[in-house]
């Protein structure tokens, strides 16, 4: 079954980018560009891995893309990830990407966004694998410093599909970014939000109604309210579910718990997804695989979980009915 997962091909449509840095490139680039990290190995980083909730891995996370700091940097660990992807048979990507993260330390955004594509660039002329970009805006930030983003990030249009919406999800509701989201929308961007991962199924019901968005990050908590789930039945949106993240934030108390299942088996469409792999163990396959290690998952849920990846896809259709 592990194999069969391994070479199925599929799309990952919740990966932030920065959640892909592995402590070793951290590291590195720590040494390269004269960084203090506040660990003394690549042993220590990794044991500093464990979380109790959204707020304690993000601190974290925010911590380690301060040794991202040239084009290359960006290069570099996109193009880790890609490699991933190939030996993954994850033939498809959409990628999240923070750049307040980066702009509120003085990094240009065109630096964040030409390292990030230039790899995407090759990974497409080098082995076929196709890719877009998804831009998030940090939602503990102000509405004002989100416009203001989403302004410089506009010479690059071309090199995105989308904006989103990620980090403390609690007392941060999407009601708080309608009018940036307006504005990417008449820019003739996708919108994509985090909602009902820690937050309530309300934070689904406004990232839907507000924010216009075609898909929802996480959703799992949908499962409180069974109009919601309803109309995502209904509607067909997809929710991008990441299993191995919600048991190491304890969005789930363990694996065999976990709503995924439950939720495809009534219609929903879900997908599933790594979210932050290189600090919640493990890449796509081990998102798939621990839903068979832990919920005995059948091949055919896998096949159907892999079929919805691309079903929910930003791909064009016509690209989506050689997919099938
Ligand atoms: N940024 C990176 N990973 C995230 C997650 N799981 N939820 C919210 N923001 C994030
Ligand atoms: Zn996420």
């Amino acid at each position: 079954m592990h194999s069969f997962i391994n070479n199925l091909p599929k799309a990952e449509l919740h990966i932030h980018i920065e959640g892909s840095l592995e402590p070793e490139l951290m590291f590195q680039l720590a040494q390269r560009n004269q960084i203090e990290l506040p660990f003394n190995s690549v042993e220590e980083i990794r044991s500093a891995y464990n979380f109790s909730n959204l707020q304690t891995f993000l601190d974290i996370y925010y911590q380690g893309a301060n040794v991202l700091q040239h084009e290359q940097d960006f290069y570099d660990m996109t193009m880790a990830y890609l490699l991933r992807c190939k030996e993954e048979s994850v033939i498809h990507s959409e990628l999240f990407f923070d750049p307040q993260t980066h702009t509120d330390r003085g990094i240009e955004i065109g630096t964040v966004i030409s390292g990030i594509d230039r790899a995407l660039q090759d990974a497409k002329t080098q082995w076929g694998m196709s890719s877009g970009l998804i831009l998030c805006f940090l939602r503990h930030l102000s509405a004002d410093a989100a416009m203001d983003t989403l302004e410089q990030a506009l010479p690059y249009k071309d090199k995105l599909i989308g904006v989103g919406l990620d980090s403390s999800e609690l007392g941060h509701p999407p009601e708080k970014f309608t009018a940036v989201f307006e504005r990417a929308l008449a820019e003739g961007l996708l919108t994509v939000a985090h909602a009902g991962e820690e937050g309530p199924a309300d934070y689904i019901w406004q990232a839907l109604d507000l924010l216009k968005v075609s898909r929802i990050d996480h959703g799992v908590r949908c499962i409180e309210d069974e109009t919601l789930v309803q109309r995502l039945i209904d509607e067909q949106i997809p929710l991008t579910v990441c299993p191995q993240s919600n048991l190491k934030l304890c969005v789930v108390d363990a694996m065999s718990q976990h709503n995924i299942l439950q939720l495809m088996d009534r219609g929903v469409l879900v997908t599933t997804n790594s979210d932050d792999p290189a600090y919640f163990g493990g890449y796509l396959n081990k998102n798939y695989t621990a839903l068979v290690d832990s919920l005995d998952m059948t091949s055919e849920q896998a096949v159907q979980l892999a079929r919805n990846s691309f079903a929910a896809s930003f791909v064009s259709d016509d690209i989506k009915a050689d997919f099938n």
